[in-house]
């Protein structure tokens, strides 16, 4: 499905970035160049792919960084030489009472999640612009779609990264170039990557009952369940591929079938 692909994968140190990068291996890429801030994390996933008989590549990267994006970029293409598919993965989901969210807190997570993915895209399109082919998919996040008690800074920022995405397919549709974004529910994943900025704590409004735990998302969804990283990474090695070469612009939902209700 990837054979002999190149392969650029940010977040590959955790969770579905590393099940992504792992999962092109299976599907033949050549070579994946696994793109993390957190470089332990990134080099155990070179490792494994290595003995899955990939060659790979760990560049440090901090996505929240323009000039550390495009320093990363140069490094991964020039090793690969070439970008069949880029899959912008990095980033972390963040849930902190509205009334207490600094301008601080607002820049750390909007520019890894949403400035990172447009810069990420950025140098992916100049290179595929050049080779007149190409696939990104970016990372989005059912709780811009659903609204969820404490996300509206991550609603803010994989809510753009889902309609700036749509923007770069229709802008790279005559070009050879396909862009798409994949929406995962809720993810059971076991991070080994960097950790999230510290969130503000619910408050509890006087006369309604406290918002529910985070960890008990999972049951408001019509499976009961978590999804699994490679269930993500199934749909992202998908869009990535020939087999979705007429899908373009699409903003597909992981999630198990969504939310029972909005009452969360
Ligand atoms: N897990 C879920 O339920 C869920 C749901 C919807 C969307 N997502 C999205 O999926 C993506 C992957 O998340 P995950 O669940 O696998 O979590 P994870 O923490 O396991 O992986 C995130 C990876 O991004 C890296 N990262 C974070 N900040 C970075 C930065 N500034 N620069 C470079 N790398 C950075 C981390 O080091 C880590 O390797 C994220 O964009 C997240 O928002 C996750």
């Amino acid at each position: 499905m990837m054979q002999d692909s190149l392969v650029l994968v940010t977040g590959a140190a955790s969770g579905i970035g590393r099940a992504t990068a792992l999962r092109y291996a299976e599907r033949g890429a050549r070579r994946i160049a696994c793109l993390d801030l957190h470089d332990k994390g990134a080099a155990d996933t070179v490792a494994l792919l290595k003995q899955m008989g990939a060659e790979a590549l760990a560049v440090h990267v901090d996505l929240g960084d323009v000039a550390s994006i495009r320093a990363a970029y140069e490094e991964a293409v020039s090793w690969l030489g070439g970008l069949t598919a880029a899959a912008h993965i990095g980033g972390y989901s963040w849930r902190g009472e509205t009334l207490d969210v600094t301008p601080e807190q607002w820049d750390q997570v909007v520019n890894v999640n949403l400035r990172g993915a447009f810069f990420c895209s950025q140098a992916a399109l100049r290179v595929m612009y050049a080779q007149g082919r190409g696939a990104i998919v970016n990372m989005s996040a059912d709780a811009a779609f659903h609204p969820v008690h404490g996300f509206a800074v991550q609603a803010a920022g994989k809510g753009g990264v889902a309609l700036m995405s749509q923007t770069l397919a229709m802008e790279s549709a005559r070009r050879g170039v396909r862009v798409n974004t994949v929406s995962p529910g809720i993810v059971k994943v076991q991070p080994t990557g960097v950790s999230r900025p510290d969130s503000p704590a619910l408050r509890p409004v006087e006369g309604q009952a406290p918002p529910p735990p985070v960890d008990t998302l999972p049951d408001q969804t019509v499976p009961g369940r978590y999804s699994t990283a490679e269930e993500i990474a199934d749909a992202v090695v998908y869009l990535s591929s020939d087999a979705a070469s007429a899908v373009n612009g699409v903003i597909l939902p992981v999630n198990g079938g969504g939310y029972f209700s909005l009452q969360y």
